[in-house]
């Protein structure tokens, strides 16, 4: 059973929008979609693009570096590198596609928690 770990106001972030927190010393990102409140890494498996700094369409975030995709609710990978090129192709090869971390959330007065 993991920790349940204070993270943030629920009215630090509005409907539609994604933040960056620190927690003790790690960057978790958290969305607000719909109602629902999701946590993940806020680094790209790929090679450490900072999601917070992408862009957000429902709950798909595009990394900012090379175009990846991950669905927040659970972290699987929409598209792995933008692109259809030889380098795409290679880079492909090189780093296979790689989910990204999700925490489970709970609100709690207002509060949210993460578990770890
Ligand atoms: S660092 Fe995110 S797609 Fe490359």
């Amino acid at each position: 059973m993991g920790n349940r770990i204070y993270l943030a106001e629920t009215n630090d972030l509005s409907e539609g929008t994604m933040k960056n927190f620190k927690l003790n010393g790690q960057d978790i990102l958290v969305a607000l979609i719909n109602g629902n409140y999701y946590a993940t890494d806020s680094y790209c498996p790929h090679m450490g693009g900072a999601l917070f700094h992408g862009k957000l369409e429902g709950t798909i975030v595009t990394c900012p570096r090379h175009g990846s995709q991950f669905d927040l609710r659970n972290g699987h990978v929409v598209r792995w590198l933008k692109g259809t090129g030889l380098i795409t192709s290679i880079g492909k090869v090189l780093k296979p596609p790689r989910k990204l971390t999700t925490y489970p959330i709970k609100l709690e007065n207002g509060k949210i928690f993460i578990e770890q």
